[in-house]
């Protein structure tokens, strides 16, 4: 990961601590960001920091409400991300279109951008076994269809998921 990007992981790490489990999906879900963006239009700095940034609402969430739920989450996500953006020295608008996709991840329809559907599929190809029942093949490649935004993702999707 290359200059400031690097910089915003660090921070993430930092911010998550001990916490191996959050650390390891913002890798994770960063790492098929970039995957999709190698096929996808969108600016690959700003996504590559929504990615690493997407979820870091949840301490604050956790701490204020007993709850990771994904609006509480939306919620605090933020500010703290804007804290760290603005602490390595990003400025407007980025560190507010980073903010308004955080504010929104567990929300489609209300950000409609590149960048936006770029952030959805990679967190969705990280989270679909916890989140459908990846066991019922019949069913899975409609719900894929469904889910995913972009024709990457879609394929990723299908090529993890539904692989023989
Ligand atoms: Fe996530």
């Amino acid at each position: 990961m290359d200059g400031r990007i690097a910089d915003i992981r660090r921070a993430m790490e930092d911010y998550f601590g001990a916490d191996g489990k959050r650390i390891g999906h913002a890798l994770r879900v960063t790492g098929f960001a970039d995957e999709i963006l190698r096929s996808e239009p969108g600016d690959r700095e700003l996504v590559l920091a929504t990615a690493l940034l997407h979820d870091i609402g949840i301490r604050e969430a956790e701490r204020k409400y007993g709850s990771s739920a994904g609006d509480l989450q939306e919620r605090e996500g933020p500010p703290v991300a804007r804290k760290i953006l603005e602490g390595l020295g990003y400025g407007e608008p980025f560190v507010q279109e980073v903010c308004s996709i955080i504010a929104s991840h567990h929300s489609p329809g209300e950000v409609d951008s590149d960048n936006f559907r770029a952030i959805w599929d990679a967190d969705w190809l990280v989270n679909l076994a916890d989140e459908v029942d990846c066991s019922d093949r019949e069913r899975l490649p409609a719900l894929i269809g469904k889910i995913f935004m972009t024709a990457t993702g879609e394929a990723l999707a299908r090529k993890i998921y539904l692989a023989p």
